[in-house]
Order: structure tokens, then C-alpha cells, then sequence
């Protein structure tokens, strides 16, 4: 099997020649820290060598669980938010058929996400949609307490024991969280639901390798053990002892120390030239943006879909404030084949590409991009997935997550927590009044009135 590839050349040009190699030693550094857990936040290092350390034997009972989902829900809601939900969407929008919601191939239930938000619209629509369907329930949360998945998982709850009995309900319903904490956990042992354990020593955003990410991707119908297979071979590639020439995560966390400390790029861009990688990216700015983004410091992590977004954001790329640089994953080889028919008449002009693939239009697209944004001033690295399989998408998980491990350390600040997350949900309990926080509420109450 390949590997997925790095060519930071287009973004090392951008630096003085010698500095990507120079963040060797402090790379060096980051890499014995998080395998030695001498670092901050390490105490949620699980994540480090999960890839080697998932059994066959847990895979056999991820794939149990989700077969049962499979066998009796026609739909299955995913509820979770951040870190337990992020991962299980990108892998499954990756590898699913773009109209998923209205091919039903009847061998895969559909997939929908819920507690991700807290539109009212939303959940009215979802839960309208699910009046009369056979449909279960993930429920994914670590803390068990998160607002929007538990207000999403309490209408689902009562929808589906309401449609099905409670016993049968009982069948359908995973909680996937702490092993002891927090009311998922609480629910689910009163309930009787099954359950799977998020290890206490993995972050949210770095679990999709967990039943978290597994699980809602089994039932999809896609093949985790060769996810984890992807992964474990990253692992390996990404190891300490793999030389920093050799060693993608190194590299591409250097040459982005690079770009953000000495070429004063603050912004990162990763685009895609696939639109089944929109959530892959959105999965990726969780994972950079909790992850860097704190002492008020880091890379602010945004993403595009091309060519898409190049007739809006292009023009900004392109002529904008020169602060950003480009990661673009690029699927070498897509599933499917198409060729540009002939037409007698030509209107349109297109017979020059008659008897191309549309992909070969897509790559002249990506490079003629691709030159364009170096010459006004972007740097460009970019990674090359040989095709969108459960493999490659292990290998990539696993690559960006090292690489941000050894960023957010190159960057001297603690990768693994997320204290800023705490503010917003602070003030919204004070608002609603949330028992425990009379305080708050008094105080926020005062500042709101002042304010007016
Ligand atoms: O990465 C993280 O830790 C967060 O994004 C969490 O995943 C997110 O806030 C959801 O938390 P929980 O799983 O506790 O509901």
C-alpha cells in the first residue's frame, strides 16, 4: 500500500533557505516531550499510540453493536458536538455517495447528526422527519453534559420510546462516553442502553479513532479496520526515530512554525478539490484551532472548498492581505469515472476536452491554482492522498493529529485543553438561569442593564 505524501517546497520558497530544517531540533523536542509525557496537558496523550493499541477484538465488538443498529434502524441519529462529532462526519461524508440523503440503497441506514447545534428549526425538521422511521440513537458525549447534544438527545429519546416502547428503544440507543461520569453515563445505566467507554486520557478532538469516530462510521457501512490499519501505518511512518527529512508530521508542523513566526502567516487555508472533504476540513479546523488557539497565540484555521470557493473566496486569496498560506489535499484518484461526451454541435465550446476524464479537468484547475496562488504571494503545501478509502483517511487522521501535537508544543502552548471553550457556555447558564449559577446570573443581569 502507498502513503500519503507532503511537498512543503511551494511553502519552504516563502522562508530563508535552511529554516524548515532549522525547527529540526525544537520538532525534536515537541516529539520526545509527547513520548515521554513530559508536556503540558499530558495527561491526554491517549491518543499518541491508540492506532497500535486497538485489538481486533474491539473492532469485533464495535462491528457487533453497529450491526445490530444496521440491521434494525432505517435511520440512525448522531448526536454530538466538537470532538463527538466532527470525526465521524468527515469520515463518513468522505467515503459516502454525495446524495446519500436521497439514494436509499436500503443496505445502509442513513446517517444524521443531531446536538451539533441548537436550532429550533433544525431539530423540529429532524424530529419530523424521523415521525414514523425506524431510527436509533448514538448519543456521544465525554463529559455528558454538554447542552446541545443532551437537548437533542432528550427529544430523540422520547421520540423514538414513544414510536417503539421503550424495550425496543432499549436496543437502539449507544451512549459513548465516560466510563463514570456525567448524566449520559447515568442515563445509560439506567436505561440499560449499551455502552462504549471515551478514554479518559483522549481529548474530544482527538477521539475519532475511539468508539466515537468507529462506531456512527461502522454503521454507515464503512470498513474500520482498515481506518485503524491507515492509522497504525502512520503511526510507524510518523514515529520518533523516523528522520526529520523522512518524517511528514514533523515537517509539515516546521515549515508551519515557519511560515506563522517568520513570514508572519496567521492564516492557514486548507483547501480541497473534493467536495466529499468539506467536513474533513471542518474536522481538521476543530482539531488546529482548539487545539493552538490560546495565549493569544495561533495559526487561525480556515478552510475552502475549490474550485468552489474560488469564484469567492478566490479573489481574496488571490489579491488579499498577504497573512495566509495553503494546505491542499489532493485525492490523486477519484472512485468513480467520467468522460466529456462529444457534441456535434459545440456550442459550448467543450470539445477540446471530449474523451477526458472530469478529473483531468479538476487537477489542471488544482495546479493552474495552485501557480497562481504562489505567485501572489501564498505558500502552498500540499498533501496528496492516492484515493478516498478508509486506509488513506486513517493515514491522514492520524498524520494531522501528531502534526498538531508537535505544533501546538512548538508553539509553547498546551495542545490538549480548551479553557476558552468554558466562556460562552458560562454566560448562556447565567442567562438561562441554569441552577448553580445564580451568581452569574445576578451579575450578567447587572452588566446587561448597564449596557442598555
Ligand atoms: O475537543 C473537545 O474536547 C471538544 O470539542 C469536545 O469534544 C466538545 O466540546 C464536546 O464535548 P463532550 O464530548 O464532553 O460533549
Amino acid at each position: 500500500m502507498e502513503s500519503i505524501k507532503l511537498d512543503i517546497s511551494k511553502a519552504a520558497q516563502f522562508l530563508n533557505p535552511g529554516a524548515v530544517e532549522a525547527y529540526a531540533p525544537h520538532v525534536a523536542a515537541a516529539q520526545e516531550a509527547l513520548e515521554k509525557a513530559t508536556c503540558p496537558g499530558n495527561d491526554f496523550l491517549g491518543w499518541l499510540h491508540l492506532p497500535s493499541s486497538i485489538t481486533p477484538e474491539f473492532l469485533g465488538q464495535i462491528q457487533t453493536v453497529a450491526d445490530t443498529l444496521r440491521e434494525k434502524c432505517e435511520v440512525v441519529v448522531v448526536a454530538g458536538i466538537g470532538g463527538s462529532y466532527l470525526g465521524a462526519r468527515a469520515v463518513i461524508e468522505a467515503l459516502g455517495n454525495s446524495f446519500a440523503w436521497l439514494v436509499n440503497d436500503k443496505k445502509n441506514p442513513t446517517i444524521l447528526f443531531a446536538g451539533n447545534n441548537i436550532g429550533e428549526d433544525y431539530l423540529a425538521e429532524l424530529t419530523a422527519y424521523l415521525k414514523g422511521k425506524k431510527f436509533g440513537v448514538i448519543n456521544i458525549s465525554k463529559s455528558g453534559t454538554t447542552t446541545e447534544t443532551a437537548l437533542a438527545f432528550r427529544l430523540l429519546k422520547k421520540q423514538c420510546e414513544d414510536q417503539l416502547g421503550k424495550e425496543a428503544a432499549r436496543e437502539v440507543i449507544v451512549a459513548i462516553t465516560d466510563e463514570h461520569k456525567g448524566a449520559a453515563r447515568a442515563a445509560a445505566t439506567k436505561e440499560g442502553y449499551k455502552t462504549f467507554i471515551i478514554p479518559d486520557n483522549v481529548g474530544g478532538r482527538f477521539s475519532v479513532l475511539t468508539p466515537v469516530g468507529l462506531l456512527p462510521i461502522a454503521v454507515a457501512g464503512f470498513d474500520v479496520k482498515k481506518l485503524v490499519e491507515g492509522a497504525q501505518q502512520m503511526e510507524k511512518e510518523t514515529a520518533n526515530d523516523v528522520p526529520f527529512a523522512s518524517n511528514i508530521a514533523a515537517r509539515y508542523a516546521a515549515v508551519r512554525q515557519g511560515l506563522y513566526s517568520q513570514a508572519g502567516k496567521k492564516i492557514e487555508i486548507v483547501a480541497n478539490f473534493q467536495p466529499k472533504l468539506h467536513f474533513f476540513a471542518e474536522w481538521w479546523k476543530q482539531l488546529y484551532g482548539e487545539s493552538e488557539g490560546k495565549d493569544h497565540k495561533g495559526i487561525f484555521p480556515a478552510a475552502c472548498d475549490f474550485t468552489t470557493d474560488l469564484h469567492s473566496m478566490g479573489q481574496w486569496i488571490q489579491q488579499g492581505e498577504r497573512s495566509i498560506f495553503e494546505t491542499v489535499i489532493s485525492v490523486e484518484q477519484p472512485d468513480a469515472k467520467l468522460l466529456f461526451p462529444h457534441d456535434d454541435e459545440n456550442l459550448d465550446g467543450l470539445n477540446f476536452l471530449e474523451g477526458k476524464r472530469v478529473d483531468e479537468v479538476n487537477k489542471m484547475a488544482e495546479l493552474g491554482t495552485r501557480l497562481a496562488h504562489v505567485d501572489g504571494g501564498v505558500p502552498n503545501i500540499r498533501i496528496s492522498v492516492p484515493a478516498l478509502n478508509e486506509y488513506y483517511l486513517g493515514q491522514l487522521i492520524y498524520f494531522f493529529e501528531k502534526a498538531c501535537g508537535i505544533s501546538g508544543l512548538v508553539q509553547e502552548v498546551n495542545p490538549f485543553n480548551q479553557p476558552g471553550v468554558e466562556a460562552y457556555k458560562k454566560n448562556m447558564f447565567a442567562l438561562l438561569n441554569k441552577p448553580g449559577y445564580e451568581a452569574e446570573s445576578k451579575a450578567i443581569q447587572e452588566r446587561l442593564t448597564k449596557e442598555k
